[in-house]
């Protein structure tokens, strides 16, 4: 789906596909130049990292393992409450890997925090955070990433994964979601 089918959604288009995919070229690149002697384990947050992950190890010209974790925040009722439940975990052991862990977006950085430190308990040698999207002024905790595709303002961004109320995910670009669509 693209940014002209669901129009009337979208307040503006952020990123368009090429400039993504351009983008996690550049990515692939510094990537590569960091893991020279080994690839990592990539490790995708379901559901909203599917595209980059997709995009991202297609684009790396090393051959990793790739796993997924389901996670998802409880607790007061808010989204990034820090505390993180584990619904589908790695089936692959991480002692001793360097693992890159795959995101869509970074808001609070509470769940990015919890993931990294849950896998270096699990005895990974390293553990690093690819993300395509990341809203430094969300953010709750001084968590370092490694690779990020594009830093934005707080706004309600849809696409490339990215859902609101489970929709959008398929959208090609990253785009603003026009405030009619949550507000009704
Ligand atoms: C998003 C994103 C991260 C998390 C970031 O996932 O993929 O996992 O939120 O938020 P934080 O930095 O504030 O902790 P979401 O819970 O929307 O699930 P989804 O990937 O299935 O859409």
């Amino acid at each position: 789906m693209r940014a002209g089918d669901v129009q009337a959604d979208l307040s503006k288009v952020l990123y368009t596909e090429q400039q993504l995919r351009a983008r996690i070229a550049e990515v692939a690149r510094q990537i590569e130049a960091d893991y020279t002697a080994e690839p990592p384990l990539l490790v995708g947050v379901l559901k909203g990292a599917v595209m980059i992950m997709a995009d991202l190890s297609r684009e790396l010209k090393f051959m990793p393992e790739m796993d997924w974790m389901a996670v998802s925040s409880y607790g007061a009722g808010t989204k990034s409450s820090g505390v993180v439940k584990i619904l589908k975990d790695l089936d692959t052991d991480v002692m001793g890997r360097d693992v890159l862990i795959v995101e869509d977006i970074i808001d609070s950085g509470l769940t990015l925090s919890w993931l990294k430190e849950n896998l270096l308990t699990r005895g990974a040698k390293s553990v690093k955070i690819c993300t395509m999207l990341r809203k430094p002024e969300a953010l709750k905790t001084d968590i370092s990433v490694e690779y990020i595709g594009y830093d934005i303002p707080s706004e309600f961004v849809v696409g490339y994964g990215l859902d609101y109320a489970e929709k959008y995910r398929n959208l090609r670009d990253i785009a603003v979601l026009a405030p009619h669509v949550y507000e009704n």
